[in-house]
């Protein structure tokens, strides 16, 4: 049986990191691309409606697939310690692979605005964890100075080799379809993954292995969407804590994306993102984060506002997994003390509605 070896050995030849780089691996990437029939049938016409599951990564998000490049790379140069500013992802991510690869993680995060489940990785992991009393954007700002003053080696999405290994997404979702989707729809924050998935999408169309590239849909948080309003937001406030960014690193890169794709960006309630992630769960049993539910928030706004998807294939990434932060996922859901019963079967079937 074909067991897989992580996106550098499986794309190796179609990244462009030194030759010969040893891979630092935990098995990331060749996630399920998940139907679902919910969305498939809202869009009607016969339209096919998939998710990419990006939570089956080994530290549950997709930033597994750009760790792996960029700690590969860092260490074959050398690098003794990395360092990155995070919502909470990316250093759960680079805590993984930088005790895999030996060397020291340092990570940055805004303090109190990042999930139990992340800051528990990043601990386990053995990072050095720095919280800041800032944003996202001030965590970065330090990153990148411990990074030119210091023998510590960056790879927050501005560092290139993390978008090398993130558009393996597009290769394949393309590998599982036959060809790129009409649509691809993603939620954005600092906007290192719209820009790689374009990356690849377009690598894949000159290279002949798809016929179009696919239109790119990307979403925001209303109280964080520097990229709907063309302005920085100083004070990023959203539910969706993994995408509280108010001023995106790869800003111009999604903006090229979007224009180049016939695409664009739109914002979402925090209710809309929070009712699209338990829609997600209780209609086709995939459990995401708030943040990663900003596709699908979006495909229903987008249908709500009047736009058609009848009859297209639509590829909807849902980026990182719902046990990263069950404290969010579970404030719409009230008291849950009530259902406490008495150790009876008659006490159970009561508070099951079955008598
Ligand atoms: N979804 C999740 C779950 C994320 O963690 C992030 C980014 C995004 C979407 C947005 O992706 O930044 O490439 O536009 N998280 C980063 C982090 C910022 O530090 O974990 P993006």
């Amino acid at each position: 049986a074909h067991q897989w070896k992580g996106v550098i050995e499986e794309y190796r030849e179609l990244l462009d990191i030194p030759a010969g780089t040893p891979a630092v691996t935990l098995g990331e990437g060749g996630t399920p691309l998940v139907s679902s029939a919910w969305l498939s049938e809202i869009a009607g016409g016969g339209a096919r409606v998939f998710l990419k599951v990006e939570g089956m990564n080994p530290t549950g998000s997709f930033k597994d697939r750009g760790m792996t490049t960029a700690l590969s790379v860092a260490v074959h140069e050398g690098a003794r310690a990395v360092v990155c500013a995070s919502t909470g992802n990316t250093s759960a991510s680079m805590a993984a692979y930088a005790a895999k690869a030996r060397v020291t993680p340092i990570v940055l995060v805004p303090a109190g605005k990042i999930s139990a489940a992340k800051m528990a990785q990043a601990v386990l992991h053995g990072a050095k964890v720095i919280m800041v009393r800032g944003n996202f954007d001030d965590c970065l700002k330090i990153s990148r100075g411990l990074a030119e003053h210091y023998p510590v080696a960056l790879v927050n999405s501005v560092n290139p080799h993390r978008l090398e290994g993130q558009k393996t997404a597009s290769f394949e979702v393309v590998d599982a379809l036959g060809d790129a989707p009409d649509y691809h729809l993603l939620p954005v924050g600092n906007a290192g993954n719209i820009s790689a998935y374009w990356l690849g999408y377009k690598q894949y169309a000159d290279l002949g292995r798809a016929t179009r590239r696919p239109v790119m849909r990307a979403y925001q948080a209303e109280g964080a969407a520097p990229l709907v309003t063309g302005q920085v937001f100083p004070n990023p406030e959203t539910k969706a804590t993994a995408i509280r960014i108010g001023n995106p690193a790869s800003w111009k890169l999604a903006e090229a994306a979007a224009a180049e794709s016939g695409g664009r960006f739109a914002s979402l309630s925090d209710d809309q993102i929070l009712s699209a992630q338990r829609e997600l769960a209780s209609q086709d049993g995939v459990f995401v984060e708030p943040a990663s539910a900003a596709g699908v928030a979006g495909f229903l706004q987008d249908i709500s506002r009047g736009d058609s998807y009848a009859g297209a294939t639509v590829v909807i990434t849902v980026t990182g997994h719902g046990l990263k932060d069950t404290a969010t996922a579970l404030e719409g859901f009230g008291d849950l003390v009530e259902t406490i019963v008495d150790a009876e079967v008659d006490a159970a079937a009561a508070a099951a509605g079955l008598i």
